[in-house]
């Protein structure tokens, strides 16, 4: 039977992961520290999940090793060695604003943590697809030099200029502010491309939007959907950084997001690049996202807007999705924004009000 490791397999992600590529007739083996509830508090704990996968997902098992760890990643490689099909690195640190709380524990998780797996790939497991879960953030706040012009409830590009549709990887990632975090995930980004074409391997990344679902174990640092729409459940307070709540986002489900990898992993490529997010059509600014929360529980959000913005925050992203969709003809967006988030609502609302602190 093949095998696919899955990095972060309690994140949002790998969980999706381990779920779909379990179901595809994949052994699958997770890779988890719940280094999350370090980042984030007991809250974001992905513990709750990696149980659930357990008791759910038939021969699924995880080990807990911390990507950091060279030496444990590469025997976990080598014990599974040639049956390694496919490789899914999904743990992070994700934050751009805890990174500068401790840029050195960030880029060691997201830079070298991600080249102990190329590594450990390269010696064990060449031919395996290797799906990497990078983020537009590294094009740094480039977008915000973009004619945005203001409209009611978001920014928007004017409906003629070329990347009105969406942003395509044709955008520099040089010369601008790109947030620790940002950088962490371009050095892994760009050795995820270099094991593409340096040494031939079936490489891609994925430059994320807002990747969303209702695993996402919202914080205040990280899963801006779950954690607003726990805030308007709850009676939480809110705080909206900059804009005027004006800045867009796009957001794409954790389930259109995996059936991208699955469709790469169908006809693999070597150091393969791709944006990938909602595209026009999943994009909501935060004014808009509150709305709809509000109107999804019945309750008001009590949230402040404060006039300073994230460092190195996006104003306005929509993803252009036509290069993929481009190479991968049969995959799109399946789930939009609003529908994300009454999933986000009906799957968490009991055990929020039930004081959990986690997603089931
Ligand atoms: N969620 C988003 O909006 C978004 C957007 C763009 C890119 N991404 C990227 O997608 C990937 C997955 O994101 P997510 O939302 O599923 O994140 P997540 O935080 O839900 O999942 C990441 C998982 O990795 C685990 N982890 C962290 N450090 C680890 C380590 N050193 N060793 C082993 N496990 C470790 C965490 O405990 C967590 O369970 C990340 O690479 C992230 O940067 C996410």
């Amino acid at each position: 039977m093949a095998t696919a490791i899955v990095t972060g397999s309690g994140g949002l992600i790998g969980s999706e992961s381990v779920r779909v590529f379990a179901e595809q007739g994949f052994d699958v083996i997770g890779v988890e520290n719940d280094m999350r509830a370090h980042f984030f508090g007991p809250q974001a704990s992905t513990a709750r999940v990696s149980e659930r996968l357990v008791a759910e997902v038939d021969g699924f098992r995880w080990e807990q090793i911390d990507i950091r760890d060279a030496e444990a990643i590469d025997r976990l490689f080598a014990r599974h060695s040639r049956r390694v099909e496919l490789i899914v690195h999904a743990a992070a640190q994700p934050s751009h604003d805890w990174a500068a709380s401790d840029p050195q524990t960030d880029f060691t998780v997201n830079a070298h943590g991600t080249l102990n797996l190329l590594q450990a790939a390269r010696a064990h497991a060449p031919d395996a697809t290797f799906i990497f879960t990078s983020t537009n953030k590294v094009y740094g706040d480039r977008p915000n030099a973009l004619p945005l012009q203001e409209h009611e409830t978001r920014l928007e590009l004017p409906a003629d200029h070329p990347w009105y549709e969406g942003i395509g990887t044709d955008m520099s990632i040089d010369a601008t502010t790109h947030s620790l975090f940002g950088v962490s995930k371009v050095a892994a980004d760009l050795l995820v491309q270099e094991y593409g074409r340096y040494f031939g391997m079936p490489t891609v990344c994925f430059r994320g939007g807002c990747l969303t679902g209702p695993q996402h174990a919202g914080a205040e640092l990280h899963g801006f959907l779950s954690y607003l729409m726990r805030c308007t459940a709850t009676g939480t307070p809110y705080t909206v950084f900059g804009y005027g709540g004006k800045q867009v986002r796009d957001n794409i489900h954790a389930t259109d997001v995996v059936r991208a990898f699955a469709a790469f992993h169908s006809n693999p490529r070597a150091a393969a690049v791709y944006n990938l997010g909602g595209g026009r059509a999943g994009s909501v600014s935060m004014l808009e996202a509150i709305a709809a929360c509000e109107r999804i529980t019945g309750r008001s959000l009590n949230y402040t807007i404060s006039e300073q913005a994230r460092l190195g925050d996006h104003r306005w992203w929509i993803t252009d999705l036509s290069a993929f969709v481009g190479d991968y003809p049969g995959w799109r967006v399946t789930v939009d924004v609003n529908a994300v988030l009454r999933e986000i609502y009906a799957h968490n609302a009991d055990g929020w009000s039930g004081g959990s602190t986690g997603p089931d």
